[in-house]
């Protein structure tokens, strides 16, 4: 097996880490406090070439694989999960399953602007009802002929006022259970469409969460991705890769308050001497690494199972569920070696704690990660 990185994404990895430390870490601790959305920095990362990076530049794209994503994910996560949320939404939910799903059509109208960063997508699925049992969708789009109406209202989406472009799921036959459910592309503006409440977080308090709502939305029929009731097994596949990307995220933040830990251990003294001579410190240090280290070779495992044309639905939830367990343990161990130090925000530890949190949460909760894991090992 080889665990070397190529050329290719070395120089992926160290763009994405230089765009990090340089740019994204002066304003992180303000647009935090101001739940300010990241604009000028994701129009940069977009002219990286970061905002659809598994689509091909034909379509507007950085044509990487999976692996590279993940590396770039780890960077800016370490840094931003504002941001790098953001990011994953878009590449992973939004762009990989236009490119992989779309129609010749949709990618030329949506995909091209989306993959080169001159939009921003949003994926919604929950509801306030449909959470973790994706199936029991409320909002509805009833087939009229040469379009949808589409009725009812989305809880907690990404990038829910900074999108331009929405894949929204809906109920289009409610007797046909899952069968009967399909995607849509909805543009901002058409009418009927509003963007409501932002939501107040514990963490990724720069990006922008909101409810939104759909009262008689005209849907044209060339929106809908795939054929009629395809929009379930489209959510359930998607999400398997936005899972990776989510982990990757989890990693970045847990390596974050690694890096952060090492470089403050050096520099604060106790008793004497640097905090990280004391064994209590030092043996935290080793276990913070090794989890992480655990953890990445699981999240680069799922990448390389999509890169190399495996099924990636059990190593990506593998992913998320371990990576989010060790970002949310190793944020806490970070903010205990730092003392009081870690608990104010000029030490960036106490930020990276509270995204922790929302890794186990979103793209499926532990939980659910869970049921799809089990349900894996039992098949085989
Ligand atoms: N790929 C393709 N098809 C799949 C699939 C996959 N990965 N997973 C399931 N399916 C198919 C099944 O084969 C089945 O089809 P058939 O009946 O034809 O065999 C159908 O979908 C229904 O599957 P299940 O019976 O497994 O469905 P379930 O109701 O038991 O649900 C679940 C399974 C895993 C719990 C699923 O509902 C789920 O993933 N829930 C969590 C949803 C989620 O992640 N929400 C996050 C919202 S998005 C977000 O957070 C984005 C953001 O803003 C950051």
């Amino acid at each position: 097996m080889n665990f070397d990185l190529s050329e290719e994404q070395l120089s992926v990895k160290e763009a994405a880490r230089d765009f990090a430390q340089n740019v994204l870490k002066k304003g992180v601790i303000q647009r935090d406090n101001d739940q300010e959305f990241p604009t000028e920095q994701i129009k940069e990362l977009g002219a990286l070439g970061f905002m659809g990076m598994m689509v091909s530049p034909e379509y507007g794209g950085s044509g990487m694989d999976t692996l590279s994503y993940v590396l770039a994910m780890e960077e800016i996560s370490k840094v931003d999960a504002s941001t790098s949320v953001c990011m994953s939404v878009n590449n992973s939910l939004v762009c990989w399953g236009l490119d992989k799903f779309g129609t010749e059509e949709q990618k030329q109208k949506y995909l091209i602007s989306l993959a080169s960063g001159q939009k921003i997508g949003a994926f919604c699925l929950s509801e306030p009802e449909a959470g973790s049992d994706a199936t029991s969708q409320k909002t509805t789009a009833i087939d009229q002929g040469d379009h949808y109406l589409l009725n009812g209202t989305k809880n907690w989406i990404t990038n829910g006022s900074s999108a331009s472009v929405y894949i929204v799921i809906a109920q289009t036959n409610v007797e046909a259970g899952h069968k009967g459910i399909n995607a849509f592309i909805i543009e901002r503006g058409m009418d009927g469409f509003i963007v409501g409440a932002k939501e107040d977080k514990l963490g990724i308090r720069g990006s922008d969460t909101h409810t939104l709502l759909f009262n008689d939305v005209k849907v044209p029929k060339e929106n809908r991705i795939g054929e009629d009731g395809f929009g379930f097994k489209f959510a359930m596949k998607v999400l398997s890769g936005g899972r990776i990307g989510i982990a990757a995220q989890a990693l970045g933040i847990a390596a974050g308050g690694l890096e952060l830990s090492l470089e403050y251990s050096k520099q604060r003294k106790a008793f004497g001497k640097e905090i990280y001579k004391h064994q209590a410190i030092a043996f935290k240090l080793a276990d913070m690494a090794t989890e992480i280290e655990a953890a990445r070779l699981l999240v680069y495992r799922s990448a390389m199972d999509k890169d190399q044309g495996r099924n990636f639905d059990q190593s990506s939830a593998m992913a998320k569920l371990y990576a989010s367990k060790v970002a949310m343990e190793q944020t806490v161990e970070a903010v205990q070696i730092h003392g009081g130090y870690g608990f104010v925000k000029e030490y960036h530890v106490e930020r990276l704690m509270r995204d922790a949190k929302i890794t186990q949460i979103y793209e499926g909760t532990s939980e659910v990660q869970k049921i799809v894991i089990s349900r894996g090992v039992l098949k085989d």
